[in-house]
């Protein structure tokens, strides 16, 4: 375990030699609709006012913010000697008995057998299908475009988002239109996606009561239907079953046919498409309406973009052919995504309860009371990065390297960082490539954006791309 040496984990009763200081603020009971109303305001001024340690009541109870690497980390690697995941309980009921969170004890086990569906051979061999995506998507931002039309620019992103990782993580081409789901319990991609959408609101209900009034019921509901939706389509793979997977739900029928007594229950297959699905749609999407945004503000950084994508399909077999090694080559490309990452993080961390009480830093976290490592605050600090405020892509060089372990943590960190990080960013650079390549693009004037639970630009922000003159 990651855990800094000197967090004293304290036995029941037990005091510490030196007594150690509280965090510091008054939680308050207005706490958590600030919050909710306003994360990155709620961050900042406690940020500013207290340092980046602080309570507050934010979900009831004593919720300790944390924003400096050395309280983060031993907030992110804590599960099973001094802390727990501490989601609220309609929360816990949506994830299911079958996801990461929920059982700590076969956490490493499942963990370790999903892997392979987001990185190494099985992410290169989700690319061709990103880039046939994305280039239909593209085809019809270029017609929009030609007639002038400004494109919605998170509804657009979001189509894309869908096409491309709903048939990687479910094993349905849906991009190809409802004729693939003919015959199953969801026959439209729009009752798919709204399905979707009631199972993801679920998640953040406030009442765990099951009934049609709450959105904690209508999400339950949506997760039944979903499952009994996954069911069918596991069923219909079987009957055809292929000899080299190349989505994830094909890797994990794989593994169970290897192993019948594995990791790979059918619960788990059918669970793990859904909540993978839901641990990356609406991330991925934020995050690539968010890079879009970012570079349309700075038009010098576009430039760059351009400049190292010339060189490096110079080099390489083209846009057609883009492989991990030619991503791997555009660092600065990288660096703009990590920069959006670091200045619009999509979301904060889920909380940790804290089973013992701890000592860090002269700071006693008590038993019984959350944790939450937030990035809108990590990221904001001046120890951690220079001139935070600024939009400055040039901080992820190699010759600056800001952003160390537990300094940038957009993905988390620790026992629980994102399985599906490189998935995200490798999605994210196929789709800029085929921007860049395609279009010119700025953004004048402030977005608005949804606060809460991610932070996403809101709906009707309206983009104008131009078709790059070489296309035209
Ligand atoms: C921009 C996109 C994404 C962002 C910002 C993001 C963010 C995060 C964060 C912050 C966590 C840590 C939660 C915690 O510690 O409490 C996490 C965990 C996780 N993410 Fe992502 N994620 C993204 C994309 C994805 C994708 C594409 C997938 C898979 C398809 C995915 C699957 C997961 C899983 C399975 C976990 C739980 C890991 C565990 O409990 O061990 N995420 N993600």
């Amino acid at each position: 375990m990651d855990t800094p040496s000197d967090v004293l984990v304290l036995s029941e009763g037990e005091a510490p030699a030196i007594a150690p200081a509280a965090p510091p603020r008054c939680p308050r009971w207005s706490d958590t609709l600030a919050y909710i109303a306003d994360p990155d305001q709620f961050c900042r001024q406690n940020l500013a006012r207290h340092g980046p340690i602080f309570q507050t009541r934010v979900f009831g109870g004593t919720t300790v913010f944390v924003g400096s690497s050395r309280a983060i980390q031993m907030a992110f690697n804590g599960d099973g000697d001094y802390t727990e995941i501490g989601l609220p309980p309609t929360t816990m009921a949506m994830f299911g008995e079958y996801s990461l969170f929920q059982r700590p004890d076969l956490h490493r086990q499942r963990k370790t057998a999903l892997r392979p569906g987001f990185t190494g051979s099985m992410l290169a061999a989700y690319i061709p299908h990103m880039q046939r995506v994305i280039a239909q998507h593209l085809q019809t931002w270029e017609r929009m475009s030609a007639r002038d039309a400004p494109l919605p620019l998170v509804p657009s992103v979001e189509k894309v988002s869908f096409d491309v990782l709903a048939p990687l993580l479910l094993g349905i081409p849906v991009d190809q239109g409802d004729a693939a789901l003919a015959g199953l319990p969801i026959a439209t991609k729009t009752d798919l996606k709204r399905c979707y959408k009631t199972f993801f609101d679920g998640f953040y209900g406030l009442l765990k009561w099951r009934s049609p009034l709450t959105a904690f019921g209508r999400g339950y509901q949506a997760r039944e239907n979903l499952i009994e939706f996954m069911r069918a389509v596991i069923q219909r793979r079987r009957r055809a079953p292929v000899e080299a997977p190349t989505d994830f739900l094909g890797m994990m029928l794989a593994q169970q046919q290897d192993n019948p007594k594995g990791v790979f229950s059918n619960d788990l297959i059918e669970n793990q498409c859904l909540l993978q699905l839901w641990a990356s749609h609406y991330e991925v999407t934020g995050l690539a309406a968010s890079w879009i945004y970012q570079v349309g503000q700075h038009p010098e950084v576009l430039q760059c973009l351009r400049a190292e994508q010339a060189a490096v399909l110079e080099t390489s077999q083209g846009l057609n052919d883009i492989t991990p090694a030619t991503l791997k080559q555009l660092t600065y490309l990288d660096a703009t995504i990590k920069e959006t990452l670091r200045v619009l993080p999509p979301s904060s961390t889920a909380t940790r309860r804290l089973t013992k009480s701890v000592v860090l830093d002269g700071v006693l976290y008590e038993k019984g009371w959350s944790l939450i490592a937030e990035p809108r605050i990590a990221h904001a600090m001046t120890t951690h990065f220079t001139h935070p405020d600024q939009f400055d892509p040039d901080r992820f060089l190699p010759d600056r390297n800001e952003g160390g372990p537990y300094e940038f943590i957009p993905f988390g960190g620790g026992v629980h960082a994102c399985l599906g990080a490189q998935l995200a960013t490798t999605l994210m650079k196929v789709l800029a490539m085929h921007l860049l390549h395609r279009f010119d693009w700025q953004c004048p004037g402030k977005a608005q954006f949804v606060q809460f639970p991610l932070k996403q630009i809101k709906n009707n922000y309206p983009i104008q791309l131009t078709i790059q003159d070489v296309h035209k």
